[in-house]
């Protein structure tokens, strides 16, 4: 085994097909520089601590899996134990029995829907994976960190560690997995956070609920939104970006639709259409988190500035070949 090891991953954006990503319908995502970084080290006792810098949360698992608070309570528990369940299954495969120290260090908005929860679970399985010498392969990465994304967002369809695992653009379907899209495009694009924090577990049961009680509605609207993703890929392909602002601007038609959009949300997405963004909808799970922009690239800091003064941050984003990296 090794004395440390440090693994980093990036957070996504969705293009096209959030929340219906759940039902089987494909999503566009893309994996953007901004990386959540994750440092192993063994300890000596069986016990696995793990800490959160960004969040500045920590705590001790014990051998049996009880949890001891040192910052942030009790609550702090459902956060790190994602962490926690990816170091027992990574002990389980390699046959060790030691403890770790997991260190935590997030460049990623949390609870934003940039996907900073899988970007953490997808580095932590690499460093650990590093740190005992099991030699993972993406594939298995991934695998570990979906696991783990399933105890604190409920049902998710998995495409959140799939990005933060192979980077790039990627085509995702939860029956069939991911595709790369091997784009060579320029897509000028602005986050804006409205800062309000949301459980992403829980507008997935909101969309699911609406669904039970209007299947017939909310099946063509999802249907309509799996066309848009196809299209999408089109649009991409020929670099059309007035299109893709024009599909991002009808997702999130959808989105409001199936009643995952907000308030502040919206303040966002309107003040940058009319800043001169030619698309703007949510991205990721909404009900609050972030909203993204497609601009032209000389409007990019005028679309950034109008999502500032509506309440918002914004920054400039680009794309991310790089998916999961053990750092040497
Ligand atoms: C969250 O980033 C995307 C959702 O579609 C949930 C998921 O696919 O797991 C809302």
């Amino acid at each position: 085994m090794m004395l440390q090891s440090r693994a980093s991953a990036p957070a996504k954006i969705i293009l096209f097909g959030e929340h219906f990503v759940v039902y089987d319908k494909p999503a566009i995502v893309i994996a953007i520089n901004k990386r959540a970084y994750v440092t192993a080290r063994p300890r000596a006792n069986g016990e696995i601590l793990v800490k959160s810098e960004n969040m500045g949360i920590s705590g001790i698992f014990s051998s049996d899996g009880r949890y001891q608070p040192i910052e942030g309570g009790t609550e702090a528990e459902r956060k790190l134990k994602p962490i926690y369940t990816i170091a027992r299954r990574l002990l389980s495969i390699s046959g060790e029995n030691v403890g770790f120290k997991l260190h935590v260090d997030s460049r990623i908005p949390v609870a934003s829907g940039l996907g900073s929860s899988a970007a953490v679970a997808v580095a932590s399985a690499a460093a650990l994976g590093k740190l005992l010498e099991i030699n993972l392969s993406k594939e298995e990465i991934f695998r570990v960190a979906f696991e783990a994304e399933r105890i604190i967002h409920g049902n998710p369809s998995g495409v959140d560690p799939a990005i933060s695992t192979y980077g790039g653009i990627l085509m995702y379907r939860r029956s069939i997995g991911m595709e790369r899209l091997n784009i060579d495009v320029d897509l000028p694009l602005v986050v804006g956070d409205t800062k309000i924090e949301r459980v992403t577990g829980e507008m997935v049961s909101r969309v699911s609920k609406l669904r039970e009680r209007k299947p017939f509605i909310v099946n063509k609207i999802m249907d309509v939104g799996g066309d848009l993703a196809a299209l999408g890929v089109k649009a991409l392909e020929s670099g059309d970006l007035e299109t893709l602002g024009d599909l991002m601007n009808i997702n999130h038609a959808l989105l409001y639709a199936v009643g995952v959009s907000s308030d502040e949300i919206e303040r966002l997405v309107y003040a940058a259409r009319k800043a001169g963004a030619l698309g703007a909808k949510l991205t990721g799970a909404g009900g609050g988190g972030c909203i993204i922009a497609l601009s032209r690239r000389m409007d990019l800091n005028r679309v950034a500035d109008a999502i500032r003064h509506a309440g918002g941050e914004a920054f400039i984003t680009e794309m991310t070949l790089e998916g999961v990296k053990v750092e040497e």
